[in-house]
Parts: C-alpha cells; structure tokens; sequence
C-alpha cells in the first residue's frame, strides 16, 4: 500500500455491470470511516465508496482539521488537511481503479467543511459534493477555481444552531461565485442529515 493510503479507510468496489457515480463519504466530528456507509448506500447502491477516517483528534474524537473553538476554524490547518486528504484521494483512485477526478464528495457537518475545502481548493479530485450541515470554511476563499463543471448541493436545516441561514448563504453564494451548478435542499431540522432531501440526492447521483 502506497504511504498516502496509510491511514484507516474502508474501499467498496460498487456494482461490477454499471457503476454508479463514485462517492467519497466524509464524516462528522467523533465519527469514523464506518459512519456514512449506509447513507452511501442509500444514495447511490452501486457505486464505489472510499470512506477516510479524519486525521485529526480532538478529545479523542476524530475530525478531519483542527479547530480553536466551536466554529472558528484554523484555516492553515484546514488547507494542509485539504492538500492531504486531496493527495489521500488521488493515490486511492491510482490504488482502486477509479476515475481520478471523478469522486463525488458526501460530508456531514466536519466532514462537509473539508469537502468544501476540497471544491474550493483542489476542484480536481472532485466532479461534485453533497454537503450536510455546512458551515463556511474558509473566511476568504481561496480564488482561482473553476467549479463550472461541478455539481453541489447544500443541504442546511433552517434550525441548525451551527450553520445560521445567513452562514449557509454565504456559503452557497461564495460556491456560486467559483460557477458550481448549485442546488439547495433545505430542511425544517437542525444540525443533522433529514431523510426527506435522500430521493432528490440519489435522482442527482443517477
Ligand atoms: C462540528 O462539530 O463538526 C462542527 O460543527 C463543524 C466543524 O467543526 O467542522
């Protein structure tokens, strides 16, 4: 195994005849690679799934970049952890036999802010993202990419006390500004993935 793919992660194959959409699954602060394998399959049954655990600890809690303080992000350790995490996906693609560039990131909360991170600072690992429960990474974005052939959706409860309606505008208007064909899907919840936005999501992934 290549040094970048030494960190836990579980690799599934998808559907020998038709392959759907390969998914990168991102999880949630204090969970693991195992955590979203069921939403995968909801998503998207015959794809291949590449499921990394976050890198980083935090009360022994695993997250994917370090933060000082609920919400407020350490934006350089965030960019190392993207560059990582980009290289990660890049030597699994080799490793797999999958498309590189071809991913479709799928985060919860931590794991939706690094796949933010991801569109905005290595677009090329990615064709699209879904993200749960996001928060804006990155104070300044950083300029220069291209997302005009990136599918994103953003799906934000009105309720959530981590990301306020005016945090998710400012997100999807911030991913708008780089050109990613952008879908909402807001939910009446709070910080949590709302069963009712999955059927929209798997028509989206088919
Ligand atoms: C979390 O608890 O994971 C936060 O709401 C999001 C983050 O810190 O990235």
């Amino acid at each position: 195994m290549s040094a970048r793919l030494d960190r836990p992660h579980v690799f599934l194959p998808g559907g020998a005849d038709r392959p759907g959409v390969p998914l990168l699954m991102l999880h949630g602060t204090g969970g693991d690679e195992h955590d979203l394998l069921a939403l995968a399959q909801r998503l998207s049954p015959a794809s291949p799934v590449l499921s990394p655990r976050g890198s980083v600890l935090e009360g022994g809690m695993a997250r994917f970049f370090r933060r000082q303080a609920e919400g407020v992000f350490d934006e350089d350790d965030l960019r190392a952890r993207t560059d990582e995490l980009a290289d990660f996906v890049l030597a699994a693609s080799a490793e797999y036999d999958v498309e590189p560039g071809a991913w479709v990131a799928v985060g919860f909360s931590n794991g939706a802010n690094i796949a933010s991170s991801l569109l905005m600072r290595r677009p090329e690992v990615l064709s699209g993202a879904v993200l749960f429960a996001a928060m804006v990474p990155y104070a300044q974005p950083p300029s220069g990419a291209d997302l005009s052939r990136h599918r994103v959706v953003v799906s934000n409860g009105d309720r959530d006390p981590m990301a306020a309606r005016e945090q998710t505008a400012l997100l999807v208007a911030q991913l708008r500004a780089l050109g990613a064909q952008l879908e909402e899907l807001p939910h009446p919840g709070g910080h949590t993935i709302d069963p009712t936005v999955l059927s929209r999501i798997a028509e989206l992934m088919g």
